[in-house]
């Protein structure tokens, strides 16, 4: 899709109607475990407020100590809007840098040692745009390995944590959210991964980053489909979302006019928690239907047609989750 099209197909996600699920339709979250990754920064900071403030256990996952305690003094000092009263819950740092895939076991290994249960999981966070050639530790492209092969073993590896939770929690109550962008419509043709070659180390023509980061964001849909396939008979709920047209630092790697010109269409960083929110609370959200696409600022909508094409016509989910799996195994 071109940048033209891009715009005018997605106006609705870009300037969505008011939303309805908000802070005061989340329930009491006293007992429960949420695991935000990135949830230092932007819009997993501004959803951490509001599981801690109504009651939650949050475990804040991120690189970056110093950060993560700044978040937390912004948390505490602001509850945010349109909350109910009610006992504050608790947050605590795992550390993890998904730009190196050998420190997710021993963050998983962390968690699983410090939590009996494991309510919803949002894999929140990301990087867009990077300079050309930036890779992870391992030598993925970096927006494809931090924003899908880390989020990949993360999964792989607290999954049967959350199928326990699952055993002896209301159906549909636990839930695994893989965030997703509009940006996927962006993604490479025909299906949305280049699958000749992921990571662009062969490929003679290399697309611009934002392609790049499109190819990351459909691989979040992908992998949110495959794992409801897999998952939603045990009462899970795993689904992928847009949180919305945000200024946060996700544009840090973007240049000055062009951050400026942007941050036109942007909203504050709380309107994405509140899709993130819907995502993970909103009751009409079933594993029974199966893979749903979330858009802001929580609503059920359409996802890329050339994405879904690859996955109900080129079983594009089982290729990648195949490929994935023989990838992460050596971390496990
Ligand atoms: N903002 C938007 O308009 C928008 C639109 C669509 C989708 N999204 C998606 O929404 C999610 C949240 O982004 P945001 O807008 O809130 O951006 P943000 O403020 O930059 O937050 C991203 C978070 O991800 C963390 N992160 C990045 N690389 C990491 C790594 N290697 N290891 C651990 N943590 C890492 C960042 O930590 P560091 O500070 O340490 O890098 C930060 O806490 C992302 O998945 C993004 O793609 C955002």
């Amino acid at each position: 899709m071109d940048k033209i099209k891009f715009f005018v197909n997605l106006w609705p996600e870009i300037r969505p109607p008011m939303a309805v699920f908000t802070e005061k339709d989340v329930p009491d979250l006293a007992g429960k475990v949420f695991f935000v990754t990135g949830g230092s920064s932007g819009v997993g900071l501004e959803l951490c407020r509001v599981l801690y403030h109504v009651g939650g256990r949050v475990i804040v996952g991120g690189r970056s100590e110093k950060d993560y305690l700044n978040a937390v003094e912004n948390i505490k000092a602001h509850p945010g809007m349109d909350l109910r009263t009610c006992p504050k819950g608790s947050l605590e740092f795992l550390y993890l840098d998904l730009s190196d895939l050998t420190t997710i076991k021993p963050a998983a290994q962390e968690l699983l040692s410090k939590v009996d249960r494991l309510d919803v999981v949002w894999y929140n966070a990301g990087v867009m745009v990077p300079p050309v050639g930036s890779k992870t530790k391992q030598g993925y492209e970096l927006q494809w390995g931090t924003n899908v092969v880390a989020h990949f073993l993360l999964n792989r590896l607290i999954s049967p944590l959350q199928i326990k939770t699952a055993q002896s929690s209301p159906a549909s109550s636990v839930r695994t959210i893989w965030v997703s962008s509009s940006a996927h419509h962006l993604s490479p043709d025909p299906h949305g991964i280049n699958f000749a070659d992921i990571n662009y180390e062969r490929s003679k023509e290399r697309p611009d980053q934002m392609t790049i980061y499109g190819q990351s964001k459909a691989g979040s849909v992908i992998c949110a489909y495959e794992y409801a396939r897999q998952i939603s008979d045990k009462g899970i709920v795993s689904l992928a979302l847009n949180p919305g047209g945000l200024k946060t630092n996700l544009q840090r790697n973007i240049g000055f006019l062009a951050r400026h010109a942007m941050g036109l269409l942007l909203y504050p960083a709380r309107m994405g928690s509140l899709t993130e929110l819907y995502a993970g609370f909103a009751p009409e959200l079933t594993a029974k239907k199966g893979f749903l696409y979330i858009i802001p600022w929580g609503r059920i909508g359409p996802f890329n047609k050339k994405v879904q094409r690859g996955l109900e016509q080129n079983n594009t989910s089982k290729k990648l989750w195949g490929i994935l799996d023989e990838e992460t195994k050596k971390y496990m």
